[in-house]
């Protein structure tokens, strides 16, 4: 297979997950004999210094252009602290999920069995937690209008939803159900928000067509209560574009570190794929920060064109780093291994190399990091 891919790497830690993801993909393409053709351009606060702008329209257009983009990470400091910047980094991200038309986000949450106890909730209430998070992603308050009064003192942002809006990835989460446990639970504020009142409306109709799925609903404030109490009772969480961003880091802790979470958007005809964290502007060139999330993107995007074996190597790959404790310090503190060497041991575990018979049963357990 020939994909030609757009390569977004954007801020802080963004191009050094991302180079590590395009050795991993670089890896299956070798092994599997598929043609990946990376294309780079410029988003966020690097695009800004650059062209004055956070999505420039060739990056827009080389976009809509490609069969996916993989993103990295947006977001600088000085902008986060800056609240009269006119133009902000992730103006770039919102603005390329409204013109892609990227309407649904996926972010699966499961506890690799190695991790159980890297997450600060008890083993015994993450073991067997395994669903995945659909986030409405171009609607809602992200979206809606923004106000400033003149003097600056009152603000507001829309939240607005449309049937049309609700039913599209309403549907999508059914279907995903239907592959998995058979549940959807939406989560919202139906108590309170009107929007909240009409996704319940809009889903239990979408529901019908869905007859062997069990359908039931959360208010956001105990889904955020539940998701660490008794994360096992979800299989697809619906819900809308805000409440979806902090579930989903929120959820993350089960898994053991942000750095795990992958995630995928899609719409009607194009499909971007980036892990769930920011840029961690801190950790920046210094050779710490977690490839996973970026690879398991790459992952799902490899699942996404039916590249099912490619994607299982893939994680299989992860497994093997994970169980081998080649993890950056958010996992394992002690191991010593950076960026660089997970991604290394990745795309060399993928590629079949030798040099991977340095880990094995017998040493890796016993936190050796001598050789790097
Ligand atoms: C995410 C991020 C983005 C969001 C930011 C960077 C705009 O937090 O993808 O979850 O809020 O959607
Ligand atoms: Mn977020």
């Amino acid at each position: 297979m020939n994909l030609k891919i757009a390569v977004l790497s954007g801020d802080g830690i963004g191009p050094e997950v991302i180079l590590q993801a395009k050795k991993a993909l670089y890896a299956i393409g070798v092994v599997y004999d598929h043609e990946f053709i990376f294309e780079d351009a410029l988003i966020g606060a690097v695009a800004i210094d650059k062209t004055g702008t956070p999505l420039p329209e060739q990056t827009l257009n080389l976009c809509l252009n490609t069969d996916a983009v993989l993103f990295g990470a947006i977001g600088d400091p000085k902008y986060d602290n800056n609240p009269d910047a006119k133009v902000r980094p992730e103006q770039g991200l919102l603005r390329l999920r409204q013109e892609l038309g990227l309407f649904a986000n996926i972010r699966p949450i499961k506890p690799y069995k190695t991790l159980l106890d890297s997450s600060p909730l008890k083993r015994e209430i993450i073991e067997g937690a395994d669903f995945i998070i659909f986030r409405e992603l171009t609607g809602g308050a992200y979206f809606g209008e923004k106000k400033l009064n003149e003097s600056g003192t009152i603000a507001s942002d829309l939240l607005e939803y449309s049937e049309e809006e609700i039913t599209r990835i309403a549907h999508l989460a059914f279907k995903s159900a239907q592959n998995r446990k058979n549940k959807v639970t939406v989560v919202d504020k139906a108590n309170v928000l009107e929007t909240s009142r009409l996704w319940r409306k809009v889903v239990k109709k979408v529901s019908e067509n869905y007859p062997d799925v069990a359908l039931d609903f959360l208010f956001v404030d105990n889904a955020a209560m539940q998701i660490i109490v008794n994360p096992r009772q979800f299989d697809v969480i619906l819900t809308e574009n805000l409440f979806g961003d902090i579930l989903s880091d929120e959820a993350s802790v089960i898994t053991g570190s942000i750095g795990l979470s992958a995630s995928a958007s899609f719409g009607t005809s194009n499909a971007l794929f980036e892990p769930i964290h920011g840029s961690y502007p801190t950790a920046k060139g210094k050779n710490i920060a977690n490839p996973i999330a970026c690879i398991l993107s790459a992952a799902m995007l490899l699942e996404h064109f039916g590249l099912h074996e490619e994607a299982k190597k893939m994680h299989e790959a992860v497994e093997k780093s994970i169980e081998y404790n080649v993890v950056t310090m958010d996992l394992n503190p002690g191991t010593g291994f950076g960026t660089n060497e997970v991604g290394e041991f990745i795309s060399n575990y993928i590629l079949n190399k030798d040099d991977l018979l340095y880990f094995n049963d017998v040493n890796v357990h016993i936190g050796q990091s001598t050789i790097f």
